[in-house]
């Protein structure tokens, strides 16, 4: 994988001007550089070595194979990692990612991506202008050859072969690929190439986190992270700059990716129902892997029910008990959630960690928090969901199950990583330090052997994690031990944060009384908070209202309705009207006001229903409704 100063020549391997052909005879082409980039990402993940400087050689042997040294290695892996590069590689294929490819100067390489673009023996001084190929999520190289456009247009990539040197502390792996019949032997062209970007503008490229391997071993990454500080997300903190939270830069720094009305359609596919207006409306706004989730539940209805995991997937998600009601913010995740078991007909299992918030919160015994669980469950319970399909658990109570995963977690993430992910440093108390793996535990069927059974085949269970964006590094680190353990990496999408009543800057908080709107609110308090503290994105007088319409980006009670008014219609004509200045802050505020009143109201009708007997139901992981959906 060494570098060259030469322009974009898609007749390169070959003499110039002869067609580009994969076939047995030609030592090097589009096809080996792909299943290169795909052997060294699952390496990084596998063996945690950073991308930077770690490929030590590269050999092509005849036919479609060849060898590729990375270091500094210094045990000597066993068959459980070979297996495990296997498997990643087998992942990273059927995934189909993309392979990006594009040219830059060698400065701005160096500024934006720092040596991880590097191999080990470097690039010559002389070369001015790198030609760089990255696979998102997976690694980045500079290659001065072709390559393939995606993942999935090799049949696959065999390790044939780890060859560990304890002296040089070097790794070699053979390989062998195969490509599909149609790209064999005859000349490739734009379809099958990565189009080569013209030289970039530097804003244009994509950001070193998002290209990174999922282990966090480049300390790059965290540096990328840090230096955009002016706006932290992390899950005990949320500060924005001014203007708000900034989401796109949130997903460059986090490295995950949008929504898109592509996903959107895959999913209204997927359901044949028309997608959540949370979706379309862009609040759930984020994800990773969705694609991949959704691509194997359309497999799965399309094979009719072969696989020997009866539901395509199950879903996790969570709440923290730290206050004695909800507010009407935590009920984003709840409500979504609640339309993606409906729609997809799949299991679900809710996380109350009262732990958490024991460890996190000063002013909280544990008591208190197993107590707030139990009343929590409650207000979930209210949300509408299947008791046959649901199970809510409470950390100190479920903990026998999740442990031998925790364990098998903990085991492979370090005080440095938690350091690097979460900010934990020496003075934090221990029990913070071990309880990510606690949250990262649901994420894997075999956790819920009462749903799922105790067959091998649980660990082909897929998992779909609803969760506003900052719990996301949680499951970064979930990720990443995924692929050691030989687990499925569970599937994400985040929404926004909505935000406090005061405005754009912070999110809603349950500490802070006057911040929000609470499930347990009366008519009064609604309708006082909304006309007292509601940020306004009106105008200081009618007059300039009427004539400059307001700013709805910053207007609490319009960015209320987008999440909560169902009617499509009615909210275009709020939108509308308001931002042009027919309709001043004041009846947007009233309209606000008697939403909510009507979804509090409903909210409590239900939750006056849900008696101690029924969260002592959902909590019992031991039930016969839930036989359907063991693995065969
Ligand atoms: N930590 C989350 C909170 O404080 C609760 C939680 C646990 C969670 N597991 C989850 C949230 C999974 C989303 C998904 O609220």
């Amino acid at each position: 994988m060494s570098s060259g100063a030469n322009r974009f020549d898609p007749a390169q391997t070959a003499s110039p001007g002869e067609p580009i052909i994969i076939s047995d005879s030609v030592k090097r082409t589009p096809a080996h550089d792909a299943a290169l980039l795909i052997l060294k990402g699952a390496a990084c993940v596998v063996f945690r070595v950073p991308t930077a400087r770690s490929t030590r050689r590269v050999k092509f042997s005849k036919g479609c194979g060849g060898t590729l040294t990375i270091g500094p290695l210094t045990e000597e892996p066993g068959v459980a990692e070979q297996e495990h590069i296997q498997t990643t590689v087998d992942a990273i294929i059927e995934e189909d990612r993309n392979i990006l490819s594009f040219e830059v100067s060698r400065q701005n390489a160096d500024s934006l991506y720092g040596e991880s673009y590097l191999d080990d023996f470097g690039i010559p001084a002389s070369v001015e202008t790198v030609r760089i190929c990255a696979i998102p999520d997976c690694t980045i190289n500079a290659n001065a050859y072709p390559v393939l456009r995606s993942t999935g247009q090799l049949e696959r990539v065999t390790v044939t072969e780890m060859k560990h040197n304890a002296a040089k502390q070097t790794l070699d792996i053979s390989f062998v690929f195969s490509v599909p019949s149609e790209l064999k032997d005859k000349p490739l062209d734009e379809r099958h190439l990565s189009c080569l970007l013209p030289p970039c503008q530097t804003k244009e490229l994509p950001e070193l986190p998002s290209l990174l391997p999922p282990s966090g071993v480049e300390t790059a990454r965290e540096e990328a992270t840090a230096e955009q500080d002016n706006q932290v997300v992390t899950p005990w903190e949320v500060q924005a700059e001014d203007g708000g939270i900034n989401y796109d830069k949130l997903l460059k720094q986090f490295g995950c990716s949008p929504v898109t009305p592509n996903i959107i359609k895959k999913i209204e596919e997927a359901t044949g129902k028309r997608a959540h207006h949370m979706l379309r409306r862009g609040l759930f706004f984020s994800h990773r892997d969705l694609d991949l989730l959704l691509h194997h539940v359309l497999k799965c209805k399309k094979s009719g029910g072969e696989s020997p995991a009866p539901c395509p997937f199950y879903l996790y998600t969570g709440r923290g008990p730290s206050s004695e009601s909800l507010h009407i913010g935590h009920l984003v995740p709840f409500v979504f959630t609640k339309y993606l078991q409906d729609v997809f007909d799949v299991p679900l299992v809710i996380q109350m960690t009262d732990d958490e918030k024991f460890l996190f919160k000063d002013n909280l015994h544990l008591g208190q928090t197993q107590r707030l669980a139990f009343e929590n469950a409650k207000d979930i319970i209210a949300c509408g969901f299947d008791v046959n399909k649901t199970l809510i658990f409470a950390n100190t109570d479920y903990i026998k199950y999740l442990y031998p995963t925790m364990l098998e977690i903990q085991k492979r993430v370090t005080f440095n990583q938690t350091r690097g992910i979460f900010g934990f440093n020496g003075s934090d108390n221990i029990g913070k330090i071990a309880f990510p793996a606690c949250q990262a535990a649901p994420s894997f069927a075999e956790a819920f052997p009462f749903i799922f059974g105790n067959s091998p085949a649980v660990k082909t269970i897929k998992c779909l994690i609803p969760q506003a964006i900052d719990q996301d590094p949680y499951f970064r680190m979930t990720r990443d031990v995924a692929v050691r353990m030989g687990l499925p990496k569970p599937a994400l999408i985040h929404s926004r944060f909505i935000p406090a009543l005061q405005g754009y800057k912070t999110k809603m908080s349950g500490s802070v009384e006057c911040s929000s709107i609470y499930v347990s609110d009366s008519p009064k308090e609604i309708a006082d908070k909304i006309n007292k503290f509601a940020f306004s994105g009106g105008r200081a007088t009618t007059e300039e209202q009427r004539q400059f319409g307001a700013d709805l980006t910053v207007d609490v009670a319009y960015q209320y309705l987008t999440f909560f008014l169902e009617d499509d219609q009615e909210l275009e004509r709020i939108t509308e009207a308001y931002s042009t200045g027919k309709m001043l802050t004041g009846e947007v505020k009233q309209r606000l006001i008697t939403l909510l009143q009507d979804l509090v109201r409903q909210h409590q009708e239900r939750r006056a229903q849900v008696t101690d007997d029924m969260v002592r139901e959902f909590m019992n992981p031991d039930r016969p409704c839930f036989a359907r959906f063991r693995a065969k």
